[in-house]
């Protein structure tokens, strides 16, 4: 869900980053792209539901829920999510998931 977003809101030549780290307690999942970006005032008014910023640029590229329901997933698993831009040259996205790995543990998935 979130991939699709980073290639949606990006120029068909640019590069998309998926890179995953683990600490002793987390796994953190980051997804960057290089395109548009969101107003710094706009960060974390996206997750909510059917948010979208430019309804006349961005027809036909979603609903305005991948990032509210990818929140409310990580949020039961008591994981957070936060967006990050611009990241480079005033351009680029970066989404940040972080999951606690006690929640990976076979009772936790139960
Ligand atoms: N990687 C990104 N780069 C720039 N803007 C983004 C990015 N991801 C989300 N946005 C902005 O945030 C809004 C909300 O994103 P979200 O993923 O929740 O919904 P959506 O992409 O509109 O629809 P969908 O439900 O299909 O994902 C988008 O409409 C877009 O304006
Ligand atoms: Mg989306």
């Amino acid at each position: 869900m979130l991939f699709r977003s980073a290639i949606a809101y990006s120029p068909n030549d640019s590069t998309i980053e998926v890179a995953c780290y683990e600490d002793h307690r987390n796994v953190v999942i980051s997804i960057e792209d290089e395109g548009r970006g969101i107003p710094t005032p706009d960060l974390e008014r996206v997750f909510e539901k059917f948010r979208r910023l430019d309804e006349a640029s961005d027809r036909g590229k979603g609903s305005g829920l991948g990032l509210a329901i990818s929140k409310g997933f990580i949020e039961v698993m008591d994981g957070r999510i936060a967006a990050a831009s611009p990241i480079h040259e005033g351009r680029g996205t970066r989404i940040l998931i972080s999951l606690p790995k006690s929640r990976a543990t076979p009772e936790g998935l139960l």
